[in-house]
Protein backbone atom coordinates (compact mmCIF):
# COMPACT_ATOMS: atom_id res chain seq x y z
CA UNK A 1 0.00 0.00 0.00
CA UNK A 2 1.23 3.34 -0.74
CA UNK A 3 2.22 6.32 1.64
CA UNK A 4 -0.73 9.10 2.53
CA UNK A 5 1.45 11.52 0.93
CA UNK A 6 2.80 12.49 4.37
CA UNK A 7 6.63 11.50 4.22
CA UNK A 8 9.08 11.42 1.90
CA UNK A 9 12.64 10.79 1.04
CA UNK A 10 12.56 6.85 1.89
CA UNK A 11 10.40 4.35 -0.62
CA UNK A 12 7.90 2.29 1.15
CA UNK A 13 9.57 -1.13 0.93
CA UNK A 14 13.00 0.48 1.95
CA UNK A 15 14.98 0.09 -0.92
CA UNK A 16 17.30 2.26 -3.20
CA UNK A 17 15.18 4.48 -5.42
CA UNK A 18 14.34 3.24 -8.90
CA UNK A 19 16.23 4.60 -11.63
CA UNK A 20 20.04 5.50 -12.09
CA UNK A 21 21.87 8.62 -12.09
CA UNK A 22 22.40 10.59 -15.14
CA UNK A 23 23.79 14.32 -15.89
CA UNK A 24 22.34 16.41 -13.53
CA UNK A 25 22.13 19.20 -16.12
CA UNK A 26 19.27 22.33 -15.73
CA UNK A 27 18.79 25.57 -16.31
CA UNK A 28 17.12 28.71 -15.21
CA UNK A 29 13.57 28.98 -17.13
CA UNK A 30 14.27 26.39 -19.12
CA UNK A 31 11.08 24.64 -18.88
CA UNK A 32 8.91 27.34 -19.63
CA UNK A 33 7.24 26.23 -22.68
CA UNK A 34 5.87 23.03 -20.97
CA UNK A 35 5.04 25.47 -18.09
CA UNK A 36 2.84 27.86 -19.64
CA UNK A 37 1.25 24.52 -21.44
CA UNK A 38 0.46 22.99 -18.09
CA UNK A 39 -1.03 26.09 -16.45
CA UNK A 40 -3.23 26.77 -19.76
CA UNK A 41 -4.57 23.73 -21.17
CA UNK A 42 -7.42 22.25 -19.99
CA UNK A 43 -6.41 18.91 -18.90
CA UNK A 44 -4.08 20.00 -16.48
CA UNK A 45 -5.89 22.67 -15.12
CA UNK A 46 -8.74 21.16 -14.40
CA UNK A 47 -7.14 18.53 -12.73
CA UNK A 48 -5.13 20.72 -10.78
CA UNK A 49 -7.96 22.28 -9.53
CA UNK A 50 -10.63 19.51 -8.73
CA UNK A 51 -8.38 16.99 -6.90
CA UNK A 52 -8.18 17.31 -3.14
CA UNK A 53 -5.50 17.79 -1.66
CA UNK A 54 -3.36 17.65 -4.65
CA UNK A 55 0.26 17.10 -4.94
CA UNK A 56 2.84 17.45 -7.85
CA UNK A 57 6.21 15.73 -8.40
CA UNK A 58 9.08 16.87 -10.34
CA UNK A 59 10.96 13.90 -10.92
CA UNK A 60 14.89 13.91 -11.67
CA UNK A 61 15.06 17.99 -10.94
CA UNK A 62 19.12 17.63 -12.07
CA UNK A 63 22.06 19.95 -10.31
CA UNK A 64 20.01 22.58 -9.14
CA UNK A 65 16.34 22.94 -8.17
CA UNK A 66 15.15 25.99 -10.22
CA UNK A 67 13.19 24.05 -12.63
CA UNK A 68 10.63 22.95 -9.85
CA UNK A 69 10.99 25.85 -7.94
CA UNK A 70 9.67 27.87 -11.17
CA UNK A 71 6.69 25.05 -11.82
CA UNK A 72 6.16 25.21 -8.51
CA UNK A 73 5.46 29.45 -8.66
CA UNK A 74 3.55 28.76 -11.83
CA UNK A 75 1.18 25.86 -11.30
CA UNK A 76 0.16 28.13 -8.22
CA UNK A 77 -1.15 29.93 -9.85
CA UNK A 78 -4.19 27.56 -10.91
CA UNK A 79 -4.31 26.20 -7.38
CA UNK A 80 -2.45 28.14 -4.84
CA UNK A 81 -3.01 25.43 -2.07
CA UNK A 82 -0.68 22.74 -4.26
CA UNK A 83 2.01 21.02 -2.67
CA UNK A 84 5.19 20.72 -4.97
CA UNK A 85 7.76 17.90 -4.11
CA UNK A 86 11.30 17.64 -6.12
CA UNK A 87 12.67 14.23 -5.99
CA UNK A 88 16.07 13.89 -7.28
CA UNK A 89 17.92 10.48 -7.31
CA UNK A 90 21.49 11.27 -6.80
CA UNK A 91 21.41 12.05 -3.17
CA UNK A 92 24.28 14.78 -3.99
CA UNK A 93 21.71 16.64 -5.43
CA UNK A 94 18.98 16.72 -2.81
CA UNK A 95 18.62 20.18 -1.80
CA UNK A 96 16.76 21.91 1.70
CA UNK A 97 13.03 22.65 1.39
CA UNK A 98 12.30 26.30 -0.05
CA UNK A 99 9.77 28.52 -1.00
CA UNK A 100 7.13 25.82 0.20
CA UNK A 101 8.47 23.26 -1.82
CA UNK A 102 10.06 20.39 -0.73
CA UNK A 103 12.80 18.24 -1.85
CA UNK A 104 13.57 14.37 -1.11
CA UNK A 105 15.75 10.92 -2.20
CA UNK A 106 13.63 9.06 -5.02
CA UNK A 107 13.40 7.88 -8.43
CA UNK A 108 10.25 5.55 -10.02
CA UNK A 109 8.83 4.82 -6.99
CA UNK A 110 8.37 7.85 -6.38
CA UNK A 111 9.14 7.57 -2.57
CA UNK A 112 5.89 6.43 -1.40
CA UNK A 113 4.28 9.03 -2.87
CA UNK A 114 1.03 9.34 -4.59
CA UNK A 115 0.82 12.34 -7.14
CA UNK A 116 -1.98 14.10 -8.94
CA UNK A 117 0.86 15.51 -11.35
CA UNK A 118 4.25 13.63 -11.98
CA UNK A 119 6.57 15.91 -13.90
CA UNK A 120 9.88 14.09 -15.24
CA UNK A 121 11.56 16.39 -17.95
CA UNK A 122 14.86 15.17 -19.40
CA UNK A 123 15.01 12.22 -17.23
CA UNK A 124 13.89 9.26 -19.59
CA UNK A 125 15.78 11.15 -22.53
CA UNK A 126 18.99 9.73 -21.04
CA UNK A 127 17.97 5.87 -20.55
CA UNK A 128 17.89 3.25 -23.19
CA UNK A 129 14.68 3.64 -25.10
CA UNK A 130 13.48 -0.10 -23.89
CA UNK A 131 13.16 1.25 -20.26
CA UNK A 132 10.87 3.99 -21.47
CA UNK A 133 7.92 1.64 -21.18
CA UNK A 134 8.76 -0.53 -17.60
CA UNK A 135 9.60 3.36 -16.37
CA UNK A 136 6.40 4.55 -18.11
CA UNK A 137 4.33 1.62 -16.40
CA UNK A 138 5.72 2.49 -12.94
CA UNK A 139 4.95 5.89 -12.79
CA UNK A 140 1.10 5.11 -14.14
CA UNK A 141 1.37 2.68 -11.11
CA UNK A 142 2.50 5.28 -8.57
CA UNK A 143 -0.43 7.90 -9.67
CA UNK A 144 -3.41 9.26 -7.80
CA UNK A 145 -6.68 8.71 -9.02
CA UNK A 146 -6.82 11.06 -12.28
CA UNK A 147 -3.54 11.44 -12.14
CA UNK A 148 -1.33 12.75 -15.39
CA UNK A 149 2.27 12.08 -16.32
CA UNK A 150 4.25 14.69 -18.22
CA UNK A 151 7.21 13.14 -19.67
CA UNK A 152 9.47 15.61 -21.72
CA UNK A 153 12.41 16.93 -23.49
CA UNK A 154 14.19 19.75 -24.67
CA UNK A 155 17.44 21.70 -25.53
CA UNK A 156 19.54 23.27 -23.11
CA UNK A 157 18.14 26.72 -23.67
CA UNK A 158 14.50 25.41 -23.87
CA UNK A 159 14.03 26.80 -27.30
CA UNK A 160 13.05 23.20 -28.82
CA UNK A 161 10.80 21.18 -26.39
CA UNK A 162 8.52 18.13 -26.63
CA UNK A 163 6.28 16.15 -24.20
CA UNK A 164 4.00 13.34 -23.89
CA UNK A 165 1.07 13.59 -21.50
CA UNK A 166 -0.36 10.53 -20.24
CA UNK A 167 -3.28 9.03 -17.74
CA UNK A 168 -3.29 5.51 -15.50
CA UNK A 169 -3.80 4.32 -19.40
CA UNK A 170 -1.26 5.14 -21.59
CA UNK A 171 -0.15 7.92 -23.37
CA UNK A 172 -3.22 10.37 -24.32
CA UNK A 173 -1.20 13.04 -26.44
CA UNK A 174 1.97 14.76 -27.42
CA UNK A 175 3.33 18.23 -27.83
CA UNK A 176 5.83 19.92 -29.40
CA UNK A 177 6.69 23.34 -28.63
CA UNK A 178 9.90 25.68 -30.28
CA UNK A 179 10.59 29.25 -30.81
CA UNK A 180 10.14 29.98 -34.09
CA UNK A 181 13.19 32.73 -34.42
CA UNK A 182 15.46 30.03 -33.31
CA UNK A 183 13.82 26.68 -35.50
CA UNK A 184 14.20 26.70 -39.26
CA UNK A 185 12.25 23.82 -40.07
CA UNK A 186 9.93 21.97 -37.61
CA UNK A 187 11.53 18.63 -38.32
CA UNK A 188 14.42 20.78 -36.39
CA UNK A 189 12.55 19.06 -33.24
CA UNK A 190 13.36 15.37 -34.28
CA UNK A 191 16.68 15.14 -32.17
CA UNK A 192 14.44 16.60 -29.19
CA UNK A 193 11.61 14.22 -29.57
CA UNK A 194 11.20 11.69 -26.32
CA UNK A 195 12.60 8.50 -26.40
CA UNK A 196 9.74 6.56 -27.12
C1 LIG B 1 19.21 16.26 -17.23
S1 LIG B 1 18.67 16.37 -15.54
C2 LIG B 1 17.12 17.16 -15.81
C3 LIG B 1 16.89 18.33 -14.88
C4 LIG B 1 15.58 19.05 -15.08
N1 LIG B 1 14.44 18.17 -14.99
C5 LIG B 1 15.57 19.79 -16.41
O1 LIG B 1 14.93 19.31 -17.36
O2 LIG B 1 16.19 20.84 -16.50
C6 LIG B 1 18.18 14.67 -15.18
C7 LIG B 1 18.17 14.35 -13.70
O3 LIG B 1 17.32 13.23 -13.49
C8 LIG B 1 17.88 12.45 -12.45
N2 LIG B 1 17.30 11.11 -12.55
C9 LIG B 1 17.60 10.16 -13.47
N3 LIG B 1 16.83 9.06 -13.25
C10 LIG B 1 16.05 9.34 -12.19
C11 LIG B 1 15.04 8.60 -11.51
N4 LIG B 1 14.71 7.37 -11.87
N5 LIG B 1 14.43 9.20 -10.47
C12 LIG B 1 14.77 10.45 -10.08
N6 LIG B 1 15.71 11.19 -10.68
C13 LIG B 1 16.34 10.64 -11.74
C14 LIG B 1 19.36 12.52 -12.69
O4 LIG B 1 20.10 12.18 -11.54
C15 LIG B 1 19.53 13.98 -13.15
O5 LIG B 1 19.85 14.80 -12.06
Amino acid sequence: MRSQNTAVGRNPEGRNPEGVVTRGTTGINRLRRSDRWTVHEAVTTRMLMQTPNALAVDLGYGAMPVTTLEWAARLRTVRPDLRVVGLEIDPDRVVPGRNGVEFARGGFELAGLSPTLIRAFNVLRQYPEAAVAPAWERLRSGLAPGGLIIDGTCDELGRRCAWVLLDERGPRTLTLAWSPFHVDRPSDLAERLPKA
